[in-house]
């Protein structure tokens, strides 16, 4: 059994080493920029410890892994165009540095890439892993196009349960896979390969709901990422809904005219009415609804609870993260 941090270590050792050809060098130095820049490596640990807990590592799991971690940078690239973020991971953002055609060719180019590396597992589990991958990687699109589709849509017009619903399919679903990946390689059964996705589901919510709310309220230099990004681009965040459910009228007029005028002290303004109206005090209630039905589904696995330790180590910091 491994710790977090050794599997951080160890998956980024060997991931390291991987690099894309020279040439064209606007299309490869635009995709290596987002790998050298780092991010905390948290899906291909999900997916180690999904075969940790039910076999010793397998190299097939830092195969996927790094399918994984490509995959989900792949997905960073694309979604800051669609965004329109200048900043990711404290650096500028690859379309702002390379331009969008080399920013979407390069998002491109690594997703082929991806599949390179899922061809290369065990037959004998090949066709299961890309199953589960692709389910996970047609609902990010599908979630990410919802998120799009809110920002256009009154705020009034987004339910929670379809916020909910949107950050499952773009963020929870390829943490629940990572995990579930794993626990295809580590021989678990399709039980408990249920319960690992049905985990990492709930805490994938969570970590957006995090996400979220440290895009509003974190501190940029840690986050890296610009303040009130969201907020911005009319994101129908927890946040935003939340404050139209609980602010008074006064301040839900000023809320709508911010959205449809954006003044130069916007974030400012709306950040002041999320916080007068305790929206943001939702999050801590929110992430751990979410973190409690993930421990209750990893209970459920049939393995010695002090094999379950790295996984509920690892939660706790991505919901409790600044970065
Ligand atoms: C960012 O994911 C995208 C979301 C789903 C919120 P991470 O917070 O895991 O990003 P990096 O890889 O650590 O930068
Ligand atoms: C990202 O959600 C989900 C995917 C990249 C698929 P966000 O748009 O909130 O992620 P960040 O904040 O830009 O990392
Ligand atoms: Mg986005
Ligand atoms: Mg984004
Ligand atoms: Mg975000």
């Amino acid at each position: 059994m491994h710790s977090f941090k050794e599997l951080i270590a160890q998956f980024s050792q060997q991931f390291d080493q991987w690099h894309f050809p020279e040439e064209p060098k606007r299309l490869y130095n635009a995709a290596s920029h987002i790998l050298q820049i780092g991010g905390k490596r948290i899906r291909p640990v999900l997916c180690l410890m999904g075969n940790e807990l039910f076999d010793d590592l397998h190299p097939d799991a830092f195969q996927v892994g790094n399918a994984v971690e490509l995959f989900h940078n792949f997905t960073l690239i694309h979604d800051d165009i669609m965004d329109k973020a200048p900043i990711r991971r404290g650096h500028q953002t690859v379309h702002m540095i390379y331009g969008e055609p080399a920013a979407i060719l390069a998002g491109d180019v690594m997703l082929i890439n991806v599949y390179d590396m899922l061809n290369k597992v065990q037959s004998k589990y090949k066709q299961r892993i890309i199953n589960v991958f692709n389910k996970a990687a047609r609902e990010v699109c599908e979630g990410q196009q919802i998120d799009m589709d809110f920002e256009q849509m009154d705020p009034e017009q987004v339910q929670y349960d379809d916020y909910v619903h949107m950050i499952g399919l773009k963020t929870s679903v390829l943490l629940a896979a990572s995990l579930q990946l794993g626990a295809i390689i580590g021989g678990g059964s399709d039980g408990n390969q249920e319960h690992m996705y049905a985990f990492g589901k709930n805490i994938g919510i969570a970590f957006q709901i995090q996400d979220d709310f440290l895009d509003a309220f974190g501190d940029p230099d840690k986050f890296g990422k610009q303040q009130g990004g969201d907020i911005l681009v009319n994101k129908k965040t927890f946040l935003l809904l939340k404050a139209f459910e609980l602010c008074n009228a006064a301040q839900k007029a000023e809320l709508k005219t911010l959205l449809a005028t954006n003044p130069d002290d916007k974030i400012a303004r709306v950040l002041d009415i999320f916080h007068s109206c305790k929206a943001d005090a939702w999050a801590e209630k929110e992430k751990e609804r979410f973190q409690q039905q993930a421990f209750a589904r990893l209970e459920d696995i049939a393995v010695l609870s002090a094999r379950k330790k790295p996984l509920m180590e690892l939660a706790d910091f991505l919901l409790n993260r600044q970065q």
